[in-house]
């Protein structure tokens, strides 16, 4: 696969909240006149998204190479029930101490176009801590590493497509796309179908978070259905008593209603 050897703008850290934002707008109001027109609505990100500076760099621009997968099969890891113990879920007992932090559970269910439950994906999350940091990235900005996390978890999803992780709230943090970037708090989840050729990457989100209408990773979705799909909903069903409040977020793989995903591993 070739990759794409423009250089980036120099200019592009320096751009601020402001430009970023305007950009942002530009774009969508272009995207909200081409759907008064009668265009389709757009369920994936845009691949050269201008406000989100990398994204211009990212991505091939050239036809992907077409593995055979059979192939591919012979070599590359396969995951199954027996593989994944039940409390690597639990994204809070990894260590000795208690994880400091807003302690939540994320439950939902991974669904096909159709509505129909897909048993026995492996489900994979990484995220930052309560303050917004990752144990395992560069680029950090000065806010704690939590001896007690590590914010990676995985699960295989039940017979019902359900899967459920107890965790850490994370936190926003700052990223080099321009100045004063902010991504709003996220949590990045991987889900592998039955083989290595069906990988696919997003994020969720947490409601009400004032930091989506700046950030142009999660406005490169220019459609509002697409976006609203990724952000979780407060399910007092699923808080428990004096432990943990809840979220709910359904994973949709494929049709109109489809979760959007990633090109590619993010890098935020
Ligand atoms: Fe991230």
């Amino acid at each position: 696969m070739s990759t794409n050897n423009k250089t980036l703008d120099p200019a592009a850290t320096t751009a601020s909240q402001e430009d970023i934002s305007a950009e942002i707008s530009s774009i969508h109001e272009v995207y909200r006149q081409q759907l008064l027109s009668g265009m389709k609505a757009e369920t994936q990100p845009r691949v050269d998204f201008a406000p989100y500076r990398s994204s211009l760099l990212r991505h091939p621009t050239k036809n992907l190479h077409h593995a055979d997968p059979e192939t591919i099969e012979l070599y590359s890891p396969a995951f199954g029930q027996r593989d994944v113990h039940a409390l690597e879920s639990d994204l809070t007992i990894q260590h000795n101490g208690e994880p400091i932090g807003e302690r939540i559970v994320v439950s939902g269910r991974v669904l096909d176009g159709d509505g129909r439950p897909v048993a026995g994906q492996l489900v994979e999350v990484w995220q930052a801590n309560a303050a917004g940091r990752y144990v395992h990235k560069r680029d950090q900005h000065p806010a704690p590493i939590d001896p007690n996390f590590t914010g990676v978890g995985r699960t295989i999803t039940g017979a019902n497509g359900e899967y459920s992780f107890t965790t850490i709230k994370p936190a926003p943090y700052p990223w080099k796309n321009h100045h004063n970037a902010w991504r709003p708090a996220h949590i990045h989840f991987s889900l592998f179908g039955t083989d290595f050729t069906q990988r696919m990457i997003t994020q969720m989100y947490f409601p009400g978070d004032p930091l989506f209408a700046l950030d142009p990773i999660y406005q490169s979705i220019t459609d509002q259905d697409a976006r609203d799909r990724l952000v979780a909903t407060y399910d007092q069903s699923i808080t428990s008593h004096e432990w943990a409040t809840g979220y709910n977020w359904d994973i949709v793989l494929t049709g109109s209603n489809r979760t959007w995903m990633e090109e590619e591993e993010g890098e935020h």
